[in-house]
């Protein structure tokens, strides 16, 4: 049995992504337009934009000169405005090649610009995101995943949704991540959890998440290369011993303990170098020592993944409290990690920024590597209502928004004192937060800012 979701408006919101995307033939976003508005999605129904699909009207990029823009795939990108007509006008230069989306969409919105912190509209929700993942499914590289982070709020119709999408066999599970610990003034139980579902265009061609392997390996130089040493690998025999007693075996006693089979395999391993043998006891004595290159040490990611805060990657930044609920750096960085281990030329995708994590988490996944993953961030100019907006600039600031642990992610808290944002918009802060980041993590990176256009202008 397939369950599938039904409600109203799903059948419009699907009919718009399939238009969206069909109607994103390379080169359509140059012609001309009627001066109507473009896709618009508002409540639970959805209705496609005038003339979508029908030939040369359709979303485009645009540069700060007012030109059209054809961005490079690999080049940094902030993207300016909804990222319903933006992802469509990134199929143009992005199609199939994206290895990474993480999103951290508003919860219950069939507004992009509402968030309700009452009442479950499940259905708006749903036809706002349907168009917007099947966008994204096309954007990705056949080996691509996205990985959807949501509280239990939406989570059960979003992983439903994610099903019919991508198709049930294409989910690759559900992490937990656990953004808080500690009490507060629950009514039920103090939630201190987000789900993250997780889904490949293709499953089957999508490989292990990894991590950097930790404990018991040690860092250490030798020959100038970073290596991951586990004195480690071959003990005496199983089992516990006793305090102090040594339980390596060493490579002269190889023979005795565990035979010529055993000697010449630790032999093989010393001639390609993954072993060496270090002088380890008074006897003379070697232990044998396991090398890997640490770009290469790599565990598998577990499925809870714990990574508190979010606020506390800004404030060095002195960004504090200017917007509510970022994302933890740490938390992106290791989903970003987890696919893109061996793939340092990776695009990540991230069509509701925020605060710009994500690009900060590129930033340092690239930095453990040398690596050159690139980021393409969309997020709409609404303004930034957050209460230290405006004491940030050159200062920082102290505290912000709530930090019970039932909160989730989105912009609140409003301005009480009336005065002017430092950042009026979330864009400008999210272009704000790339650029500090990359002083301290990415000197020198370039990074362009587009503007999307729902239509071209008529001549
Ligand atoms: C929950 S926040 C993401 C926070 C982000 N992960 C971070 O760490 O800062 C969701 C963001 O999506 C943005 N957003 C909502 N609807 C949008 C749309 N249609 N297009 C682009 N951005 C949108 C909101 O303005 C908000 O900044």
């Amino acid at each position: 049995m397939t369950t599938v979701l039904e409600w109203p408006g799903k059948a419009a919101a699907f009919a718009l992504g399939r238009r969206l995307i069909d109607s994103a033939i390379p080169g359509s976003h140059l012609g001309e337009s009627d001066g109507k508005p473009g896709p618009h999605l508002g409540g639970g129904d959805a209705k496609p934009g005038p003339h979508l699909g029908e030939g040369d009207h359709g979303p485009h990029l645009r540069s700060d000169d007012g030109s059209i823009a054809v961005p490079d795939p690999r080049d940094n990108l902030l993207v300016v405005g909804d990222n319903l007509p933006a992802l469509t006008a990134l199929l143009a230069t992005h199609r199939g090649s994206v290895k990474v989306v993480y999103i951290d969409p508003p919860y219950n919105t069939g507004n992009a610009h509402t968030y309700k912190d009452h009442g479950h509209d499940h259905d708006s929700w749903l036809s706002f995101m349907a168009p917007r993942l099947l966008l994204a499914c096309e954007l990705m590289r056949e080996d691509g995943v996205l990985f959807l982070h949501l509280d239990d709020r939406e989570s059960a119709w979003a992983q439903l949704l994610g099903h019919e999408i991508f198709g049930e066999d294409n989910s690759l599970g559900t992490l937990i991540h656990q953004r808080a610990k500690g009490g507060g003034n629950a009514r039920s139980f103090v939630r201190g959890h987000d789900y993250i579902h997780v889904w490949g265009r293709n499953a089957s061609l999508v490989g292990p998440f990894l991590t950097e392997k930790k404990s018991p390996a040690k860092l250490e130089v030798i020959d100038g290369r970073r290596m991951l040493v586990e004195t480690d690998v071959l003990r005496a025999g199983f089992g516990r011993y006793a305090r102090g007693s040594e339980r390596r075996l060493m490579y002269e006693d190889i023979l005795s303990v565990k035979g010529a089979k055993k000697l010449a395999e630790v032999d093989a391993k010393l001639a390609t170098g993954e072993y060496i043998l270090r002088p380890w006891d008074d006897a003379g004595k070697h232990a044998v020592v396991r090398v890997t290159p640490a770009e290469k040490a790599s565990s598998k990611m577990y499925s809870i993944i714990k990574a508190l805060g979010g606020q506390n990657d800004l404030d060095p930044l002195g960004l504090g409290g200017v917007f509510s609920y970022p994302k933890p750096v740490e938390l992106v960085k290791a989903l970003v990690d987890s696919q893109t281990f061996f793939d340092p030329e990776a695009i990540v995708l991230d069509f509701f920024a925020g605060s710009g994590t994500t690009a900060q988490a590129v930033m340092e996944a690239n930095r453990r590597d040398e690596g050159s993953r690139s980021f393409v961030l969309v997020q709409t100019p609404e303004p930034l209502r957050s209460k230290n907006a405006q004491a940030v600039m050159g200062v920082g600031a102290a505290g912000g928004g709530r930090d019970d642990a039932t909160a989730g992610g989105e912009v609140t808290g409003v301005t009480g004192d009336g005065t002017e944002a430092a950042f009026p918009t979330i864009s400008e802060l999210t272009a704000e937060r790339i650029r500090r980041a990359a002083e301290v993590h990415a000197p020198g990176l370039q990074f362009t800012q587009l503007d999307v256009v729902s239509v071209v202008d008529g001549p």
